[in-house]
């Protein structure tokens, strides 16, 4: 469960990603408050309530800080920043059936992009699971000494987003 950092001078370009995304049939774009039950039972459903209580806050943002993609008007995927700490990626989940296509790749991009905007050179990956996933994607590099993190001393009955299934 450490945390990653990444450089968001160097990210790759956002439009080529949601066209791609577009063309294979999936919406990539930002979420908005009047659909946030539907997208918390996704979360709840594919991920955890952790996460569904991460990315609540992101709704609280303006512009709101999650991003959705969505297949034939259904919820596949989500990523989220600036909920957990200032400058924080995540969470982030794609749905089992629709992994493995770049989905992930353009919800983690989009959301990155959305921390450049907001003025930051560099953004943290909180808690990381797959942490090959974003090197591969963004070049995040592991910060030493990041574990436990902003996720110490859980509530014993929720647990931090490490005893999620799967985890990150
Ligand atoms: C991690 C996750 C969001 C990736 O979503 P995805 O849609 O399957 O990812 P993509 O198809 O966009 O993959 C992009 C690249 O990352 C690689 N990749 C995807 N998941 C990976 C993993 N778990 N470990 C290593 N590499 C991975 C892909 O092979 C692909 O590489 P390529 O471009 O060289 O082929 C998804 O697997 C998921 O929801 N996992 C469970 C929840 C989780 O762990 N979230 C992260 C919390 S920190």
């Amino acid at each position: 469960m450490a945390d990653m950092l990444v450089n968001l001078l160097q990210l790759p370009p956002l439009d080529p990603l949601i066209d791609g995304m577009r063309q294979a049939g999936v919406v990539v774009r930002r979420a908005a408050p009047h659909e946030i039950t539907r997208v918390r039972r996704f979360v709840e459903e594919h991920f955890s309530t952790v996460w569904a209580d991460e990315i609540s806050v992101g709704y609280a943002n303006k512009p709101v800080s999650v991003f959705l993609a969505i297949r034939e008007g259904e919820v596949i995927g989500f990523s989220a920043y600036e909920c957990t700490r200032r400058g924080f990626f995540g969470p982030t989940g794609v749905a089992g059936h629709a992994r493995g296509k770049g989905v992930g790749l353009a919800l983690l991009v989009a959301s990155l992009h959305g921390l450049a905007q907001m003025g930051y050179a560099y953004g943290i990956i909180g808690g990381v699971g797959p942490a090959e996933f974003y090197t591969r994607a963004v070049g995040a590099t592991l910060i030493p000494d990041s574990t436990p993190g902003i996720y110490a001393d859980p509530l014993s009955d929720a647990g931090p987003p490490s005893s999620a299934k799967p985890s990150r």
